[in-house]
């Protein structure tokens, strides 16, 4: 076990719990401002086309309003933002041109939401429309091979065609998955305020120092002008990743107004004025000898994307390295559609990509009359099989048996709808779960007291996660401090920066920040408590000197209190700042925080492991034998993710993830209108997610696993691994209690019948 593993593993209550649940915690749009003035954003009813003219009259003839913004009148003033949660940002102001259903065409600022909102609504707009590409099979809509580089090819090894033709047994089959928003509980919402040449700006965000560089490229203003401010956030999941257009646009309405501009989007327009996942359709071909040995696999992969992005996921990246196979063949493809750019959203590359590698896996198993576990187990590799390196840690099989031994998969017969309950079929279904673990570069600044308060200030981010807990528990086990005595400032780009908080990285770049930083101090106390010849660990190896329960702790159990340990290094308070390179990171990782650049270390992207966490989810599905209706009432799911930071905090999402999953697998489908390219409901009225009676009694095994190659601290992160292979676990619940595959997601009582 690494020594630092003592640090964490006690279930802690989140530092910011009484804050959320008062209303004293202050997100984005909370943030008081003097005398803002409101904005409301029109938006085009096309997908294709030109804004022919746009009538204005009755807009400013409402009492309140004091200015509209289109590309007639701002245009040229905004670069568009380079990148937008993943893809390359389709414009809005910049131009005429429309490129997507919901893209914003005019800001209309009044003295009162009310008044915006109602001038928005009377704003008149005139197009040239053209007939839009809605998605794959569209007229017009193009399909291309996805970017490599030569760092990051498309995963293949052997000959996989060669072998799947040869293998005793095959599966090959069609899947696909749809499209799906966010829907985060907190609006998308942006509030600029200049003073003189400085601007800040309130916006949920997982990334203060790249949304600060971001918008300062887009104004060309200098980024030390720009500060950014997300003190907490309401949900992000991917979408608040990237910088959108409607930053900069409020930033110059409020340039123009000369007073602070302050937008709340609406929850329909959240649909198109940010990201979102792409549909995908795959192909996935298994190869296996008549003892289930993988000889091939085959994935290829096509995912919309908008006219001028190439954004993609690419989940063959993690499907290519589940299980030993000699022959692999991966390829991905893009088809350009009119529609918004989509983006990252919750394990953006496996959650689709997993559905149908782990929907086809379990198609294997029972073409080879096969338990799906044993299947699994045979495959199961210590080696990456794409490029050979060692897995940092590799738990799956591990998983696998803690959860099945508690749902009690012992007691499931096989064969296809041999399960019943009076009129319900039951089902029940496994699948692996799996993420990459990144971590990326940050820096932070400590002060401590000569009483042992401790403050930690980084520009780190509150997605919901317990972020602010995970900085408190490393702080305050690193200096022998209690929790409560840690004070933690995050969410602000004057904080020194962290890399953007998405691909599950927040734990362990800010957990090894802080400890660096804590480090420091406690080896300075030591070093003087050697020194000190009154010192009870005069001469003694600073080394082996350690913070616990507010002392200065030696081998044998001698102690001197935090007080006078500290008394020698300060006299009053002792700050230090730290910065983080973690393995792995190029050289210029550090510095390039400085100018918002992510920089991350991706689990696939180092020279000597790959790291990643692994999980197994079972769900029993229960369906009812005429109407078809789709009941899930049990989940048991287990994951090793290296060190959980907070045990507590880590249970919750966990649990989110999994039931998200099930969201994805029965209920989720934002729908797109063939003829119009335009999504039909925006809403969360009809796009559909589970409530409470839906959501079943979900028990999450948190998996013991020990793991210093990931990193120091050995935490693999655990943000996203819940959602991934549940969509799967589902279908095959559904083929296990009805004896219909379905390779379309979601499925629904309709799909079954
Ligand atoms: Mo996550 S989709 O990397 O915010």
């Amino acid at each position: 076990m690494p020594r630092t593993a003592r640090l964490f593993g006690r279930p802690t209550p989140r530092v910011d719990g009484v804050a959320k649940v008062t209303g004293a915690a202050r997100y984005a749009s909370d943030e008081p401002v003097a005398n803002p003035a409101f904005a409301y954003l029109v938006t085009s009813t096309i997908a294709r086309g030109r804004v022919a003219g746009l009538k204005l009259d009755k807009a400013r003839a409402v009492a309140g309003v004091l200015d509209i913004l289109t590309h007639d009148n701002v245009g040229a003033l905004v670069k568009p933002p380079s990148q937008a949660s993943g893809g390359a940002t389709t414009t809005t102001l910049e131009s005429d041109r429309v490129w997507h259903d919901g893209q914003i065409i005019a800001v209309v600022v009044a003295e009162t939401f009310e008044a915006a909102r109602e001038a928005a609504h009377k704003v008149e707009a005139d197009y040239t429309a053209e007939t839009p590409s809605a998605t794959f099979g569209s007229p017009g809509a193009v399909s291309e091979p996805h970017k490599t580089t030569p760092e990051r090819p498309d995963p293949a090894k052997g000959d996989a065609a060669a072998a799947l033709a040869d293998a005793a047994v095959r599966i090959d089959a069609r899947y696909s998955t749809p499209t799906q928003h966010h829907n985060p509980m907190e609006l998308f919402t942006t509030t600029c305020v200049w003073h003189g040449p400085r601007l800040t700006i309130y916006e949920g965000s997982q990334s203060m120092w790249g949304l600060k560089a971001a918008v300062a490229r887009q104004l060309g203003i200098d980024p030390a002008q720009v500060r950014t401010v997300s003190h907490f956030v309401g949900g992000a999941f991917g979408s608040r990743g990237g910088t959108t257009s409607r930053t900069a646009w409020i930033a110059i309405a409020a340039r123009r107004l000369g007073r602070p501009v302050k937008l709340v989007a609406t929850r329909e327009q959240g649909f198109t004025i940010v990201t979102y996942r792409a549909e995908t359709r795959q192909r996935l071909a298994l190869g296996a000898t008549r003892e289930g040995r993988l000889t091939a696999l085959i994935h290829e992969g096509w995912e919309v994307t908008s006219r001028p992005s190439g954004y993609n996921v690419a989940g063959v990246d993690a499907t290519a390295r589940m299980y030993a196979c000699p022959n692999i063949a991966t390829a991905v493809h893009v088809t350009h559609a009119d529609r918004n750019t989509p983006g990252f959203m919750r394990a953006p590359a496996e959650t689709p990509y997993m559905f149908a590698l782990e929907s086809a896996m379990d198609e294997l198993a029972y073409a080879l009359a096969m338990d799906p576990i044993e299947l699994r187990r045979v495959n199961d590799t210590a080696i990456d099989p794409v490029d050979g390196k060692r897995f940092s840690s590799r738990s799956l099989m591990a998983c696998f048996d803690q959860a099945a031994a508690r749902f009690g998969w012992a007691r499931r017969d096989p064969r296809p709808q041999s399960m019943r309950d009076g009129d319900w079929l039951i089902g029940m279904g496994c699948a692996t779960s799996t993420y990459p673990s990144n971590i990326g570069p940050a820096a932070v600044r400590l002060s401590v007291t000569p009483r042992g308060k401790a403050t930690v200030q980084l520009a780190a981010h509150e997605i919901g996660t317990g972020a602010y807990t995970v900085v408190a528990i490393t702080a305050a086990h690193s200096l022998g401090l209690r929790v409560e005595d840690v004070n933690v400032m995050l969410g602000d780009s004057d904080l020194p920066p962290v890399t953007v908080a998405g691909g599950s990285n927040n734990a362990a770049t800010t957990a090894s920040v802080v400890y660096k930083a804590c480090e420091e101090v406690r080896s300075r106390m030591a070093a003087a408590a050697v020194k000190d010849s009154h010192s009870a660990f005069h001469r003694a190896d600073p080394a082996a000197l350690v913070l616990v329960g507010g002392a200065l702790t030696g081998p044998r159990g001698a102690a001197e209190p935090f007080k006078k340990a500290f008394a020698r290094v300060a006299g009053g308070v002792l700050e230090v700042h730290a910065e983080n390179a973690p393995k792995g990171a190029k050289p210029d990782a550090v510095a390039g925080l400085y100018q918002g650049k992510s920089a991350m270390v991706s689990g696939m992207g180092r020279a000597d492991f790959t790291t990643f966490a692994f999980g197994a989810h079972f769900v029993e599905v229960r369906v009812h034998a005429r109407t078809r209706e789709i009941r899930t009432p049990r989940v048991v799911s287990a994951f090793a993710a290296g060190t959980i930071v907070n045990p507590l905090t880590a249970y919750s999402q966990f649990m989110g993830g999994a039931i998200w999953g099930l969201s994805a697998a029965l209920f989720e489908e934002t729908q797109v209108d063939p003829r119009t390219a335009r999504y039909v409901n925006k809403n969360l009225g009809d796009y559909i997610v589970p409530v409470n009676a839906d959501t079943p009694d979900v028990e999450i095994i948190i998996v013991p696993e020990e793991d210093d190659g990931v990193n120091p601290l050995g935490i693999k992160g655990i943000g996203e691994i819940g959602i991934v292979g549940m969509n799967a676990a589902v279908a095959n619940a559904v083929f296990h209690a009805t004896g219909r595959r379905i390779r379309d997601l979601p499925i629904r009582a309709e799909s079954l019948l």
